[in-house]
């Protein structure tokens, strides 16, 4: 038997103000999406938004069920929309935050999306940025989501 240990290596900016100007407008554009979020159960918005290899924006937001399991995560909204709007570009970088009494809040993607981040990225074969919003306005950025799954599903079918 051996112990391994795994360490994640990521970046964190201060604010908003720190990043740079692409990656700023594509946070922007996931705090705008929080308002288009339908969560009358849990009252909690999730803004994300995708930024595609040809420069174009593709947002989403979380879509709440009544029969709960039947809603979706804003991330997983906004890469099936990009995928199905425009299946050959690969997705560069995602960008996610969430909304709740009033102020933007930290979100980081469930284990859910996260297996689905890994999807389109073994999909293009190019690694996507994940920039999240966290606690006091600090954006986390991961690069390549094996970082964020490590471990993930895999299977020779
Ligand atoms: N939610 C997301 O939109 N993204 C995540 O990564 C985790 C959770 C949503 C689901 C539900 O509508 C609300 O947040 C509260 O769990």
């Amino acid at each position: 038997m051996e112990k391994k240990t795994l360490t994640i290596d990521y970046s964190e900016y201060g604010s908003l103000d720190e990043l740079p100007a692409e990656e700023r407008k594509l946070m922007e554009c996931a705090m705008r999406a929080t308002a288009g979020a339908y969560a009358p159960y849990s009252g909690f918005h999730v803004g994300a938004a995708v930024l595609l290899a040809d420069g174009s924006v593709v947002t989403g937001n979380n879509q709440e069920n009544i029969a709960y399991p039947s809603g979706m995560c804003a991330e997983r909204v906004a890469l099936f929309s990009a995928s199905a709007q425009r299946p050959k570009e690969a997705i560069v970088a995602l960008a996610v935050v969430g909304w709740n009494k009033g102020e933007y809040c930290e979100a980081s993607p469930c284990g859910a999306c996260r297996q689905t981040m890994a999807e389109y990225e073994m999909r293009s074969g190019n690694k996507m940025k994940v920039y999240c919003y966290a606690a006091g306005g600090r954006i986390r950025c991961i690069e390549g989501v094996e970082k964020l799954i490590p471990f993930g599903f895999e299977a020779k079918l």
